[in-house]
């Protein structure tokens, strides 16, 4: 099971970054693209192998960059933010001139950045936001309060709370604390959802309603799974779960697995959500195990960094579209913000198949 997870997510990533190459005329070196950016370093540090969007995040980058004519050094942290920092370090002594960054723990970088900042080299934000240095120039991310806002409407909508509908039985699981996007994923959920907690028409029976009780850390899928296994012990078994708010997809496969575990099945079970239209996740929404995931295209945000990237390289200031939103504690961090997508049953076809995002064959 896990091996063919597993042969599924390299499939895909295969295939995108043979897509990603496509537009640019080549993959694989240097030679392939502009001569205007040879020689030039560019590192890109994401945070693990473990999920299949870093995955698709780096091959995306790595592709489009080399097909641009950059140099480019890929590493992946596993998690560890020892390893990050030393892999940024590497990359400073190497030379690179601007530096991709998808944090582990955004809090932990401030001083490898600051040996960046010394050396020149520009540092953007990918996705996740790095707190507490001015040593951060470029912020590139999907809208985050945007995600938890689709997310927490389409609860709204499946279980009718607008009509007044409910009591519904209802709990929540989110990403960990040291990730600066859960902040936004909470409160976009929350803005829509809170309401109708205080009304009574979404009931929390374990009574874990912030986002310290709701945490997973490391985004962990096992984490999400034990905690959930918890909650319907100790407060469902003479109850119905109605829907849960899972901030992103590997902590909505923990739920399902715990909520299988206590005897649901696929088409009764409870809403549930999710983030990246990941494989697994795709299959769960076509099972009717998932209700819905909000899909971030990975494709486009490689695009907009590697844009920020030319604009750097060419002395230019990058395109932004929000200078307002993102403070890490010492500045506002100018910006690029796309916009999720809900994918769900009804429109899976035509945003994950129709425009190549995966095959329809990824899903057998
Ligand atoms: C990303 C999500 C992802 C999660 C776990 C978040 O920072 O925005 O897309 O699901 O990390 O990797």
């Amino acid at each position: 099971m896990q091996l063919k997870k597993i042969l599924a997510v390299c499939v895909a990533v295969m295939f995108l970054v043979v897509m990603a190459g496509c537009g640019g005329g080549g993959s694989s070196s240097s030679s392939s693209g502009s001569s205007d950016h040879k020689g030039i370093k560019v590192g890109v540090s994401m945070p693990t192998k473990s999920l299949q969007r870093w995955n698709q995040d780096g091959a995306n980058m790595e592709a489009k960059l080399k097909a641009e004519g950059y140099d480019v050094d890929l590493q992946f942290a596993e998690n560890k933010i020892e390893t990050q920092v030393s892999q940024i370090e590497n990359m400073v002594t190497k030379g690179c001139k601007v530096i991709v960054v998808g944090a582990i723990d955004g809090g932990s970088l401030s001083s490898v950045l600051d040996e960046a900042k010394a050396a020149g080299c520009k540092v953007i934000s990918y996705d996740r936001l790095i707190m507490n240095t001015d040593a951060v120039n470029y912020y590139a991310t999907f809208d985050n309060y945007g995600v938890g806002k689709i997310q927490g409407q389409y609860i709204e909508e499946k279980l009718g709370l607008k009509e007044g509908k409910g009591p519904y039985n209802f709990e929540i699981t989110t990403g960990p604390l040291d990730d600066n996007n859960v902040v936004f994923f909470f409160k976009g959920a929350m803005d829509v959802l809170q309401p109708y907690i205080d009304k009574g028409q979404l009931v929390i029976r374990s009574g874990q309603n912030t986002r310290e009780q709701c945490a997973t850390p490391n985004w962990d899928e096992a984490k999400a799974q034990e905690r959930m296994d918890n909650i319907l012990t100790t407060y469902y078994t003479d109850a119905k779960l109605d829907a849960v708010l899972c901030s992103n997809d590997s902590t909505s496969l923990g739920v399902q697995s715990a909520l299988k575990s206590a005897g649901y099945s696929a088409g009764h079970m409870p809403i549930i959500t999710g983030q990246d239209a990941n494989l697994p996740n795709v299959k769960a929404i076509v099972n009717g195990e998932q209700s819905m995931s909000v899909f971030k295209d990975t494709r486009a945000l490689a695009d907009q960094v590697v844009k920020m990237v030319d604009a750097i390289v060419a002395g230019q200031e990058p395109e932004v579209n929000d200078t307002s939103s993102y403070n890490n504690g010492v500045k506002v961090v100018p910006s690029y913000l796309l916009q999720p997508q809900f994918v769900d049953k009804s429109n899976y076809k035509k945003l994950l198949i129709d425009s190549g995002y995966y095959k329809e064959s990824d899903l057998q």
